[in-house]
């Protein structure tokens, strides 16, 4: 932790959370180097009290100007967060995935205040939340707006693991049955959808460590096995083996992908 937060007058108590702490000493960096930008950094750092809290007003006032009203919004991100300690879990596990793996974000602020794709996976969490909850119908509200706010649209059902990256993140879909497990980074416009030929359990199975290129199409309730990589503008119609490349339209297996995580290291090469 640097000194550059210590003795502000400002500081409220974050010693048992690192990653508040960061996020804080950016936002009083940011603070005095973008004085015009120093209100909307108390709004929504430096004021509260916990990384939560923060959270709940950040997302509820992305969406707010969607919604009828706002303050239901902010109470029900709250609950969440306070009923399930995985989701802000998970979040931070986000974080630390944008962090690692993306090369335009310079500290831990950036995603939170500005990139949509961790603040729609925010949101999905929370919907999933309620949709597990028999809480159907905030959930699909939720869906709603986001979809209309960040142009990402995540069925609630979809189960989603942590340490996700969503890179640029427009145009996402993914259907009730979708699956993505710990640790995947997926970039824009991919669609993990039905083929329109089944019912029931019918949308792809994304295993841990996937790397999935812009503009992909995953159909069908296929198995994208762990640490493959499918390439930018494939079709995939049929599983992919684990550690496997496959591209093209339809897909094929093109060769093998030797990185233990090609989510991790963001190797497009094939
Ligand atoms: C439904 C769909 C997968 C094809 O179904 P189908 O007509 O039963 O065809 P099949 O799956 O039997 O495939 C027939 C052939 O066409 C190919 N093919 C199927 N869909 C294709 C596509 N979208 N692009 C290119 N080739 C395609 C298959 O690889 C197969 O080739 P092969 O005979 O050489 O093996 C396809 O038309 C499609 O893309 N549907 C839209 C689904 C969608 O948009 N889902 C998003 C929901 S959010």
């Amino acid at each position: 932790m640097s000194n550059t937060t210590a003795g502000t007058s400002n500081a409220i108590s974050t010693n048992s959370d690192p990653l508040w702490e960061t996020l804080r000493a950016r936002a009083r960096i940011v603070s005095s180097e973008e004085p015009s930008l120093a209100p909307l950094l108390d709004e929504f750092v430096l004021i509260h009290p916990t990384f939560e809290k923060a959270l709940a007003l950040r997302l509820s006032a992305k969406l707010v100007y969607h919604s009828e009203r706002g303050g239901h919004l902010h109470d029900m991100f709250s609950e969440a967060y306070e009923s399930d300690k995985s989701i802000c879990q998970n979040v931070r596990r986000d974080l630390e995935a944008i962090m690692e793996r993306d090369p335009a974000c310079d500290s831990v602020l950036t995603p939170f205040l500005w990139f949509k794709g961790f603040q729609a996976l925010t949101c999905h969490r929370v919907a999933h939340w309620l949709w597990n909850n028999n809480r159907q119908h905030f959930a699909r509200y939720l869906q709603s707006m986001v979809s209309e706010v960040f142009a990402v649209d995540i069925h609630p059902a979809a189960r989603l693991g942590g340490g996700i990256l969503l890179d640029h993140a427009t145009g996402f879909v993914a259907g009730e049955t979708a699956v993505i497990e710990d640790n995947v980074s997926i970039l824009h416009d991919v669609t993990l959808g039905g083929t329109g030929k089944e019912k029931g359990d019918r949308h792809p199975k994304v295993r841990r460590g996937v790397l999935i290129g812009a503009g992909a199409k995953i159909l069908g309730n296929i198995e994208i096995g762990e640490c493959s990589k499918i390439g930018a503008g494939s079709v995939v119609l049929q599983s992919v083996p684990p550690h496997s490349t496959a591209a093209g339209v339809p897909a094929v297996i093109i060769g093998e992908a030797r990185e233990e995580s090609p989510s991790l290291t963001m190797d497009h090469c094939i």
